[in-house]
């Protein structure tokens, strides 16, 4: 498995993984051009010549937001999600970002544990703040 920046010819299928992921309709044109502005830190794991996994960081100046962070469902569990979000955290340094804050839905539990497995702390909650369906979100930030 390789963990590298994402390229524009990434983005294809990134969006077809986001979308099968997350309840979006993410267009694969928008990520390819957000993956080469100067403050993307998008990152993806390949194994051979699929993508299973990626996460999307947006950083401006010290923070960065994590905009998603997703594993393919058959590869999860083997500290994949872990090593991407080790790879973007050096990318974020080496921009000067000191941290990293996200939304997470209320009821993602595993994605809860994997946050609080890598030390992000919560820090607030935003009410209805995600829609189909409408949920809170937990507002969890961690310093690097
Ligand atoms: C959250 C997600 C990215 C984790 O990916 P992953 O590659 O399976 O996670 P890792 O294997 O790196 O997990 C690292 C640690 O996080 C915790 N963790 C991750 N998934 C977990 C689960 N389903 N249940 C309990 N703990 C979990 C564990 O502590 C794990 O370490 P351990 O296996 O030594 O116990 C993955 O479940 C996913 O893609 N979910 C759907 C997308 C999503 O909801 N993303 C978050 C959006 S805010």
């Amino acid at each position: 498995m390789i963990i590298r920046e994402m390229h524009e010819e990434d983005a294809v299928f990134v969006a077809e993984l986001e979308n099968s992921i997350f309840n979006m309709n993410t267009k694969a044109d928008t990520l390819a051009d957000e993956c080469k502005r100067e403050n993307s830190v998008y990152i993806v794991a390949c194994e051979g010549d699929s993508i299973i996994g990626y996460c999307t960081i947006i950083a401006s100046f010290e923070t960065a937001d994590l905009c998603n962070i997703a594993v393919k469902e058959d590869y999860r569990k083997q500290h994949i999600a872990e090593m991407i979000f080790e790879y973007a955290v050096k990318k974020c340094r080496a921009k000067s970002v000191e941290r990293i804050l996200l939304e997470v839905r209320e009821s993602n539990t595993p994605a809860i544990l994997f946050y609080d497995k890598i030390h992000f702390e919560k820090i607030g909650m935003r009410k209805n703040y995600y829609s189909n369906p409408s949920e809170n979100a937990l507002i969890l930030q961690k310093s690097i």
